[in-house]
């Protein structure tokens, strides 16, 4: 699998993210073991989760003890991979996202999401949703504090727009490596942020890159986006894998997260980065259903 970086550090170019495995409609236990050792085992090298990724009230962290369970378990070298994981939303239990930017929320979640993954320092750590009962500076000067006691290796915002962005990496002193925003050939509203990121050599990582969950499980991508579908006619594949090597090709910073519970996906996903799309596909794809 090709290589992207973050912050300086490779990753596979095709991520995993972990979410569909710990919300509602998650699969059982031994399946979303095998879901992660499939990716581990299709050179998969990052791995996308957060606290709030449970269904229950009283299982917060459930995706980040899976995926720790899941590379304790594998047979292989994991030493490569890289976790990152999520702070500043909660999940009360009822189906509701509620939102804690407070930096004494974030410094406590952060130590226990460590221990949940089973690390001294979390390679990434990404506050997850701006809250906007507390000023934006506040909670992103929460990470920076992590960042320089060594809490966290590299720091990560989500669901962030371009002012958010420039002001984060200001906070950070230049050491923002990453932003997850929601990006997909049926939501492209991040496409500014998409683009800054480009300019500043920062990670862009697409969240729901297939159009979500349901979307994606539903097989209508490529029913919705004649283009996507022509395009994976062409190459004898997947229009999911060509949505994927379309959004590696918009630029060298995006690295796709794309969620399973299936080892069928992710290995389906995974060689979208073997997938090259001629600049004329790119340019029809791009200006397709936008
Ligand atoms: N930062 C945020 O606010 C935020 C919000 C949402 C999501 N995220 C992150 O982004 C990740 C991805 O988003 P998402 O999971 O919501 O949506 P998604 O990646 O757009 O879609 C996920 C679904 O796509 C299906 N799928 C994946 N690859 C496939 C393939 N090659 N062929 C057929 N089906 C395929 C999977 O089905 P099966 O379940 O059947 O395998 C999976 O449930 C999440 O897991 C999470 O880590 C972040």
């Amino acid at each position: 699998m090709q290589n992207r970086t973050i912050g300086g550090r490779a990753v596979s170019a095709i991520g995993l993210g972990g979410m569909p495995m710990s919300i509602e409609g998650r699969p059982d236990r031994d399946r979303s073991i095998a879901t992660i050792h499939a990716a581990l085992d299709a050179g998969v090298t990052l791995i996308d989760t957060a606290d709030a990724y449970h269904q229950h009230a009283d299982e917060v962290g459930h995706n980040e003890e899976l995926i720790a369970a899941a590379l304790r378990s594998y047979g292989g070298d994991t030493s490569g991979v890289l976790v990152a994981t999520k702070g500043g939303h909660l999940r009360p239990g009822d189906g509701s996202w509620t939102k804690d930017g407070r930096p004494e929320y974030l410094k406590v979640a952060v130590k226990a999401s460590a221990k949940r993954l089973g690390v001294e320092a979390i390679g990434l750590y990404q506050f997850h949703r701006p809250d906007p009962n507390v000023p934006y500076g506040d909670s992103v000067g929460a990470i920076r504090d992590l960042l320089d006691e060594g809490v966290i290796e590299m720091a990560g915002i989500s669901n962030a727009n371009p002012d958010q962005i420039r002001e984060a990496n200001d906070i950070l002193g230049g050491r923002l490596v990453s932003v997850q925003n929601q990006f997909s050939p049926r939501f492209r509203s991040s496409l500014p942020e998409l683009e800054l990121c480009a300019q500043l050599g920062i990670a862009f990582l697409p969240w729901s890159p297939l159009g979500g969950i349901a979307l994606a499980r539903s097989g209508e991508l490529g029913a919705e986006y004649a283009a996507f579908l022509e395009v994976a006619e062409a190459h004898g594949v997947s229009p999911f894998r060509v949505t994927l090597a379309w959004e590696l090709a918009l630029a060298p910073v995006v690295v796709p997260i794309p969620g399973a519970s299936r080892p069928e996906s992710v290995q389906d996903s995974a060689q979208a980065a073997d997938l090259t799309l001629t600049d004329d596909e790119v340019a029809r794809l791009s200006a397709a259903g936008a």
